[in-house]
């Protein structure tokens, strides 16, 4: 497995890997690998010749300095997960390598960002996007791999890839999940053994929720009431949104039915978890 640290050793590999006729999938990762992004590697090194992996925690889509800080860092542990993966590349810029001095330009992305995460966090989704392109542009893969957890982020670098003319293939991979269905997440290292088993509640409710979807048109009003009241029973516990969205376009519904669907997001303690569920 090689690791490159900067942009231009990263484009002479790619250019070379393309001019021998090998395709190049891509994961972009921030890093605290799981087996979560264990699976988009997978689905990467099963449909391309080399797979290219980035770690790079991305200070411009924190809008909170002690999140950033908090974020979990262990790049000899991540080597180690890419190599078992069968990983061909490892690319590890630096801060300064991605954001030189006089660095000035970002993405700006359009309705998609505009609620959900983009209204809890905001510029997120321009930093985001912004070192999407960036890294795209450095590994110049055919496809690259995102987990479906980031339902959200995945229409939005869906809309910039399409928007931007970017000639790339973005492959949306399904949730990987624990025994007792907590979504895996880098930031689940963050909570103890108790409060991972607590969190699994927002599967298990996000699963009532589309059942009785499924079953009869329910309204966004009557799941929400729902949600915040079952989480009160979770001491430390905050519900930032449920929101119910078209599923294409992910544009607010009022209602939970078919081609919608149900995302949430939920503070334990200082540890800010996202799930969502299609019907
Ligand atoms: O999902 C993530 O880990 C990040 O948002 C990404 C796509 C690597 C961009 O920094």
């Amino acid at each position: 497995m090689r690791i490159f640290r900067s942009i231009s050793e990263m484009q002479d590999w790619s250019s070379v890997e393309h001019l021998a006729g090998n395709s190049i999938g891509f994961v972009p990762t921030m890093g605290a690998l799981h087996h979560g992004h264990a699976e988009l590697f997978s689905q990467s090194v099963k449909e391309n010749t080399r797979t290219v992996v980035s770690i790079f925690v991305n200070s411009l889509q924190f809008n909170n300095a002690s999140d950033l800080e908090a974020y979990p860092r262990q790049l000899e542990q991540d080597q180690v997960i890419a190599e078992q993966k069968d990983v061909d590349v490892i690319f590890v810029p630096t801060n300064d390598e991605m954001y030189p001095n006089g660095f000035a330009s970002s993405i700006s992305v359009g309705p998609v960002a505009q609620h959900m995460e983009g209204l809890h966090r905001p510029g997120h989704f321009d930093g985001v996007a912004t070192v999407v392109v960036k890294l795209l542009n450095a590994v110049m893969p055919d496809a690259a791999y995102f987990g479906r957890k980031d339902f959200q982020q995945l229409a939005v670098i869906r809309s910039v890839v399409r928007d931007l003319n970017i000639k790339c293939n973005v492959r949306g991979v399904p949730t990987v999940r624990n025994g007792m269905g907590l979504a895996l997440s880098s930031r689940n290292s963050r909570l103890s053994t108790n409060r991972l088993e607590q969190a699994s509640i927002i599967y298990a409710l996000l699963n009532d929720m589309a059942n009785q979807a499924r079953s009869s048109e329910t309204s966004t009003l009557t799941l929400q009431n729902q949600f915040n009241d079952r989480m009160k029973s979770v001491s430390g516990t905050k519900v930032e949104y449920v929101e119910v969205v078209d599923s294409d376009s992910l544009l607010p519904a009022t209602t939970a039915q078919k081609g919608t669907t149900i995302c949430v997001a939920v503070w334990f303690d200082d540890v800010r978890l996202i799930d969502n569920i299609s019907i």
